[in-house]
């Protein structure tokens, strides 16, 4: 895959995907070259990488071009994560080490959930960060950067009250084979352990007919995969006068010529709907998994947690995914140590594992997060015991997936490769369930296409095969 900063904009213009009406909006007013070069490095979600190759896209627009080092760059970008305390820390510290290396000139703007959530305090924190932006203002960036080049050194967008998407003329993605396509944004569940709602707005949807015909132009352009996202991606609302259902998108979408796959990420269970898996069922180019968070096996911590539906109502969606046609796998994410989590209230949710037997899972100690419910909760489990929870539903689930690798042995899968170690005929790619897979083959260049592989050596976390000829 070539590195970002060697793509032109040249290059991305026969490459770009145009949103029909970002020219409207002025989001790529590319007036004057500014001859600026940018750094931009991002922290965090799926969401959050797929924002920056539409902010590379403004600035790439606006004449800068893109740079692999903050050393080199006029502008440096941070886009944040503030999901997790530890996630924050690591932005803040890495804004120290501007304190010292800082040249003359150089301008520091943090985008993202972190400069959403601390805002203006960032300047007072780090005085020289000239930019401060939240995701739900990124339609102001052009204007924003404007400003900049003009010399102002203080400059926000934070206003999250919007009921607009983030459409960009250019997009500069990073993976030429799978694209990433946001279709709503935002999120209007109210987790109490989350900021992401007040980090990156009310949830807006996008219109059916922008996001198909963005995914035609992405097809034209010898994309073959495409993954639709959205912190709630299966709350989609079309806000046009079609009325697409989420279910009938996934479908329209999978119909475009040249597409061979379609992905979607992250589904929230309580619009779980069985017309969704009667899709997956009835198209195979969907792929088969859904990544469906449970967060708890408890009922007392989903009614804490404001998850609104309940372990037995999370088990009737499992039941209908697992009663498809064809397998389809499912992913989940899990905190540990919400407040007064119980050790009888953690075993549950070990339970769960078992009753779902889960293809992967994502689990988190509790973070208490600013501007959130739980945050006036009192914590009743102290970090140690976090610890020793995470470790043992880890050592659990890692007993389910080995199992479920066992049943791999011998079985072939198409692949999508994606990726060429630096090791002579070694592989790597992805199936249809979302597995990766290594692989061996002598075949020159494979990267991009579709393979048959047969897994001939599994391990608890890794499956290793050989490409069919
Ligand atoms: N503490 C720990 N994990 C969290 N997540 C979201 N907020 C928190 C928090 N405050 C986890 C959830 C979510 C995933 C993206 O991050 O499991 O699904
Ligand atoms: Fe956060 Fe809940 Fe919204 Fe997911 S659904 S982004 S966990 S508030």
């Amino acid at each position: 895959m070539a590195p970002a900063f060697d793509i032109s904009l040249d290059s991305l213009r026969a490459r770009s995907v145009a949103a029909p009406n970002a020219a409207e909006r002025g989001a790529s007013d590319a007036s004057a070259p500014t001859g600026g070069t940018f750094f931009l490095e991002t922290f965090g979600c799926q969401m959050n990488d797929h924002d920056s190759e539409k902010v590379a896209g403004v600035l790439l627009s606006r004449g800068y071009q893109q740079v692999d080092s903050p050393d080199s760059a006029s502008l440096i970008l941070y886009n944040t994560c503030s999901i997790r305390e530890k996630a924050a820390q690591k932005v803040f510290s890495r804004l120290g080490e501007y304190r010292t290396r800082q040249r003359d000139g150089q301008i520091i703007g943090v985008l993202g959930c972190l400069a959403q959530q601390e805002g203006e305090e960032i300047f007072e924190r780090a005085p020289w960060v000239s930019l401060v932006c939240g995701s739900a203002s990124y339609r102001k960036l052009p204007e924003l950067l404007a400003e900049l080049e003009a010399g102002n050194r203080r400059v926000t967008g934070l206003d999250t009250d919007t009921d607009e998407t983030f459409e960009t003329e250019i997009t500069r993605r990073d993976n030429p084979w799978r694209a990433y396509l946001t279709i709503i944004e935002g999120c209007d569940k109210s987790c109490a352990y989350c900021v992401v709602p007040y980090t990156r707005g009310p949830e807006r949807s996008r219109a059916s007919a922008s996001i198909l015909s963005e995914v035609r132009q992405l097809a034209d352009l010898g994309y073959s995969e495409v993954q639709l996202l959205g912190q709630t991606v299966n709350s989609y609302a079309d806000p046009s006068k079609s009325r697409v259902r989420f279910s009938d998108l996934l479908l329209t979408v999978a119909d475009v010529p040249g597409i061979r796959r379609v992905r979607f990420t992250t589904s929230h269970p309580r619009d779980f709907t069985p017309d969704i898996v009667t899709a997956i069922e009835s198209q195979p180019k969907l792929c088969n998994h859904v990544h469906l968070p449970v967060q708890s096996g408890s009922d007392r911590v989903l009614a804490a947690m404001q998850r609104s539906y309940s372990r037995d109502e999370y088990l009737d969606k499992v039941a209908v995914i697992r009663g498809a046609k064809r397998p389809i796998s499912i992913t989940t994410d899990i905190i540990v140590g919400f407040p007064g989590e119980t050790e009888s209230e953690f075993e549950q949710t070990l339970g769960l594992l078992d009753a779902v037997r889960y293809e992967g899972v994502f689990s988190f100690k509790y973070s208490p997060r600013p501007n959130t419910a739980s945050l006036a909760m009192s914590e009743t489990v102290s970090e140690e015991e976090k610890g020793r929870r995470l470790a043992a539903l880890q050592e659990r689930q890692r007993r389910i997936q080995a199992e479920h690798n066992a049943t791999f042995l011998g079985e072939s899968f198409e692949l999508m490769v994606s990726g060429k170690s630096r090791r002579e005929n070694q592989w790597s790619g992805h199936t249809t369930c979302n597995r990766v897979l290594n692989f061996a083959s002598q075949s020159r260049e494979l990267l991009g296409t579709y393979v048959q592989v047969r897994v001939t050596n599994v391990g608890p976390s890794s499956l290793v095969g050989e490409h069919v000829a």
